[in-house]
């Protein structure tokens, strides 16, 4: 058995990006499910919001890549163009709950099964928060949960905001404060300041580029870095040392088994780097890998 190098001393947390995402289409309820069979700790939905103001699992606001909408003729008038995405398309917040449960997902990642396209419904945050009760309850073992809010300040300019449909979701489920699995996390360093005013339960900064972490300390208690951020042509950049001084917490993205760093020769090896050096959390689109490739290192003296 190995000491961990993590913040805590504990094992690094598997979190399930997207669900199983890498087998089934991802942020639907059989991915998810999925995803806590093979035993990951944490679940992570991207969350956007309706044009009634519900929270839904989707990693975009547009909804071509991951559901059907473009074969639904009562919707073709609903496709337009919008700020700050190329080419014309539909967005989440122009349809109504109603309507959004009339799609269904689709893998939206080239080179992955399409096995079970145009079968799964696109989840309420409530209805993942309620599989994970579910699934907590019968397994006896307490699985976590990792919202991100998706664009949060486009989505409030149009009157629809993230902060107050989700605390009270997750405060339904008995997710209210540091000491619950769970973490919110944000690209937007603004709506993790309003949360951490509204909040006590952890915050995860998400950034592509080196923060200053002294800083960001002050408002969150992770940061969840571009993996390539700490580990660069196969070289540790120091990143997760200096982030762990600060009393940060660092969580990575996107491990994934079919698009690994060329640094590696493979998945194992490039798992075990980012293990041995100390990270906090992984988000895999293939947890069993993650998990695996955890229990070799922990089993390796
Ligand atoms: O949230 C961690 C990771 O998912 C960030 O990237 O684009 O996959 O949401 P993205
Ligand atoms: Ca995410």
């Amino acid at each position: 058995m190995i000491t961990w190098n993590t913040l805590s001393g504990e094992a690094p947390l598997v979190i399930a990006h997207r669900g199983a995402s890498g087998v089934l289409p991802e942020h639907t309820i059989e991915a998810y499910d999925r995803a806590i069979e093979m035993g990951a700790d944490y679940i992570e939905p991207d969350l956007v919001i309706t044009k009634d103001g519900v929270l839904v699992a989707r990693h975009d606001r547009y909804l071509s890549g991951s559901t059907n909408v473009s074969d639904h003729p009562e919707f073709a008038d609903r496709k337009t163009v919008k700020v700050g995405h190329d080419g014309a398309d539909w967005f989440v917040e122009d349809f109504t709950l109603a309507e959004i449960k009339t799609l269904r997902a689709r893998q939206p990642r080239a080179g992955r099964s399409v096995e079970f396209d145009n079968q799964y419904i696109i989840p309420t945050f409530d209805e993942v928060l309620a599989l994970i009760a579910e699934r907590s309850k019968q397994t006896g073992r307490r699985i976590g949960v990792y919202p991100e809010t998706k664009h949060p300040a486009a989505l409030a300019a149009l009157g629809l905001q993230h902060d107050e449909p989700l605390l009270a979701s997750l405060e339904a489920h008995g997710f209210n404060n540091a000491e619950d699995p769970v973490f919110i996390q944000s690209f937007e360093v603004e709506n993790l300041e309003r949360l951490n005013d509204l909040t006590d339960i952890r915050l995860v900064f998400l950034t592509e580029t080196k923060p200053d972490f002294t800083k960001i300390a002050t408002v969150i208690d992770g940061v969840g870095p571009y993996k390539k951020l700490l580990i660069s042509n196969g070289q540790d950049t120091g990143f997760i040392r200096e982030a762990h001084a600060s009393g940060l917490t660092v969580h990575s993205w996107t491990f994934r088994d079919d698009a690994l760093d060329p640094a590696f020769e493979d998945i194992d090896a490039e798992m075990k780097a980012y293990y041995a050096l100390g990270i906090d959390g992984v988000f895999s689109d293939f947890p069993d890998t993650a998990l695996r490739v955890r229990d070799i290192v922990k089993d390796t003296p």
